[in-house]
C-alpha cells in the first residue's frame, strides 16, 4: 500500500474516532430527544381527535403512531451516565431518571404499554378507551424526570 493510502485511512479512521467519541453524548440526547417530539407530533393528531375537534381518523393516528415507534426504537440505549444534564449538550432530562432508574423504567414501561394499546386500538371506541393511559404515562413521567422547557 502506498504511503499516501495509508494516510488517508488514518486521518479517516481519526475523524470516525473523533465523531463518535462526541456522539457517546449528542447521539443519544438528540436522539431521545427526537423520540418525545415524535411522540408530541402524535398528541397533536390525537388530542384533537379525543376531544371531538376533528373526526376519528385511522390512517392519520397509525401514521403518527408508526412514526412515534420507529423515532423510540432506540430508547434502551439513550440512558447512560454520560448523558446526565450538566454535559456538553443540552438535555432536559432530571438527575433524578439517575437516582432513581427503577421508577423511571416502571415510567417508560407504563408508557410502553399504553403506547402499544393506543397503536394496535382497532377502531373508534378502542382508541378513546386506551388514550388516557398513554396521555397520563407521559405526564407522570414529566413530572418526575424532565425539567420544563422555559
Ligand atoms: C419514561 C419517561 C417519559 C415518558 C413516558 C415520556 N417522556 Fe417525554 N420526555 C422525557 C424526558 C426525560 C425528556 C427530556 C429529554 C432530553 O431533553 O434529553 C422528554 C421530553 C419531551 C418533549 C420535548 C422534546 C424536545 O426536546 O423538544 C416532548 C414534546 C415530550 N417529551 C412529549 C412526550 C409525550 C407526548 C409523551 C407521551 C406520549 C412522552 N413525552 C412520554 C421523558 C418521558
Amino acid at each position: 500500500m502506498s504511503k499516501v493510502i495509508l494516510g488517508v485511512l488514518t486521518a479517516g479512521a481519526l475523524t470516525l474516532g473523533l465523531a463518535s467519541a462526541a456522539m457517546a453524548q449528542e447521539g443519544p440526547i438528540k436522539a431521545r430527544q427526537a423520540c418525545m417530539k415524535a411522540n408530541g407530533e402524535m398528541m397533536k393528531v390525537a388530542v384533537p381527535i379525543i376531544k371531538g375537534e376533528q373526526p376519528y381518523d385511522k390512517a392519520a393516528l397509525d401514521k403518527v403512531t408508526a412514526d412515534a415507534e420507529a423515532a423510540c426504537a432506540g430508547w434502551a440505549g439513550w440512558w447512560g451516565e454520560d448523558t446526565k444534564p450538566g454535559g456538553p449538550v443540552e438535555t432536559w432530562a432530571k438527575e433524578e431518571i439517575w437516582t432513581d432508574m427503577a421508577g423511571f423504567e416502571a415510567a417508560g414501561a407504563a408508557y410502553g404499554q399504553a403506547f402499544t394499546a393506543v397503536k394496535t386500538a382497532p377502531d373508534e371506541a378502542a382508541f378513546r378507551a386506551a388514550f388516557p393511559a398513554l396521555g397520563k404515562s407521559c405526564q407522570d413521567c414529566h413530572e418526575k424526570f424532565r425539567r420544563p422547557k422555559e
